[in-house]
């Protein structure tokens, strides 16, 4: 499974980054703000900053509604690193543009994906990912991880290539749900990720090693 950070945080992602197992990065506007990037100039640039902090995929979101607009926020999106993924709002005028990059060859991402029916609509545009988002399902007394099975389930039926990102996950259990469900890629807070690091045990067992070999010396 690939590791993507859900973030526009350049220390998180450095910190991901330097633990050795960061595939790439997700972003949204929402998460641009939080940081206090805005302005077009200001958010391309911190796009590019992203791009050379990390060696995969970044997901740039377009604030266009229209396929016109959509179209060119994301040729102009992707004129901007190699590295640029254009996330695609999961709407009619979305899934032509999804349509039209994948015809390009150039990497979509369709989010805010709640359903079944819109996953399959996104891997038929030819989707490189697609983001079901497990927390906000969860929030609404939803089985949001019920989603990312039936999509790997329709996936499987059909080879679709388009890969299952799990998103909005909010905590470590998440992380491994998606795991054991076969999700391709999920994307999250740094402090997901580095809640696989923590057991109890591992801490008793490591103070117990060192504690001994302390006496020796
Ligand atoms: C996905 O790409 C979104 O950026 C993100 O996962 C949304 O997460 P949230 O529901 O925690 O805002």
């Amino acid at each position: 499974m690939k590791f993507f950070i859900d973030t526009a945080n350049l220390a998180q992602i450095k910190e991901a980054q330097d633990l050795g197992i960061l595939d790439g990065v997700t972003t949204n506007p929402s998460l641009m703000a939080k940081e206090g990037i805005t302005g077009h100039d200001n958010i391309l640039k911190h796009y590019i900053k992203i791009c050379n902090l990390v060696d995969g995929d970044v997901s740039a979101e377009v604030i266009s509604t229209d396929f016109e607009g959509m179209v060119r926020e994301g040729d102009a999106l992707a004129e901007l690193h190699d590295q640029i993924v254009i996330k695609l709002p999961m709407t009619k005028d979305g899934i032509k543009a999804c349509k039209y990059f994948s015809d390009r060859d150039i990497k979509t991402n369709v989010t805010l994906v709640f359903s079944a029916g819109q996953a399959l609509l996104a891997a038929k545009a030819g989707a490189t990912y697609v983001s079901p988002f497990i927390g906000r399902l969860d929030d609404i007394s939803t089985d949001g991880m019920h989603l990312i099975a039936e999509i790997r389930h329709i996936y499987d039926n059909y080879n679709f290539e388009t890969e299952i990102l799990a998103a909005s996950v909010r905590h470590t259990m998440h992380i491994i749900d998606c795991a054991k469900i076969g999700a391709d890629v999920m994307t999250g807070p740094l402090s997901a990720i580095e809640g696989l690091l923590k057991h109890p045990l591992t801490d008793i067992g490591l103070a117990k090693f060192l504690a001994d070999y302390n006496k020796g010396n």
